[in-house]
């Protein structure tokens, strides 16, 4: 059986993430292996109620650092049930968002370091982290323009947020993918939907057999 991998895709709103994240897994799928698409936050049945409480209603609902909590209780329920269980089975699992979203949105403003977004990860998922993360990189005014015609006025609890955040979120995926190079590669996320595949694909020959 061949060693299943976990590759992950992150970056702001209007990134074009899913529509990759998709396309992706139906490259991996003609290339005969078995892929698991998933998504944070959410994933499973209770991920995904989790999700609708962290993505609705006002923003005040919820502090930083239960919004934090909530999102690593998503993940690790998310962990424990799916993700782990597919790379065991040897299949590869692309997952839209995962912890390096809380490392980008949770900490804006020092709310929360990455040592204590790290130490959630740990007690929840048991660090698990991924084989290999894209990070796909646009102007955030390119972002937020592309973000704004997908939700036609009705963007999330997160997503609505002002441009100064949004603008935070980006620079820090692009400092995570400058301090781990192997791991996080960036992806100039204005080219063609079919170019940024290929150089998905490309930067993923490394681990397939
Ligand atoms: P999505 O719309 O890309 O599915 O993501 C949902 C929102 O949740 C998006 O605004 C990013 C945010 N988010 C965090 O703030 N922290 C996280 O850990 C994750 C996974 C998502």
């Amino acid at each position: 059986m061949s060693q299943g991998r976990f590759i992950t895709l992150e970056g702001g709103e209007g990134t074009g993430k899913s529509t990759q994240a998709k396309a992706l897994a139906l490259t991996l799928e003609t290339k005969g292996y078995t892929v698991r698409l998933t998504r944070e936050p959410g994933g499973t049945p209770g991920a995904e109620v989790i999700r609708e409480l962290l993505l609705s209603g006002a923003e005040e609902k919820w502090n930083m650092r239960t919004e934090a909590l909530l999102f690593a209780a998503a993940r690790a329920e998310h962990c424990a049930k799916l993700i782990r269980p597919a790379l065991q089975r040897g299949d590869w699992v692309i997952c839209d968002r995962f912890i390096d979203s809380s490392r980008a949105y949770q900490s804006v403003d020092g709310l929360l370091s990455d040592d204590e977004i790290m130490a959630l990860h740990r007690v929840g998922s048991v660090n698990l982290m991924p084989d290999r993360t894209f990070v796909l990189d646009l102007p955030e005014t390119v972002a937020a323009q592309r973000a704004a015609a997908r939700d036609r006025g009705n963007s999330d609890r997160i997503g609505g947020r002002n441009s100064t955040y949004h603008q935070a979120v980006m620079a820090n995926f692009r400092q995570f993918a400058l301090a781990e190079p192997q791991r996080i590669r960036l992806v100039d996320a204005a080219k063609s939907a079919e170019a940024i595949t290929e150089f998905l694909v490309q930067n993923l020959s490394d681990m397939m057999s």
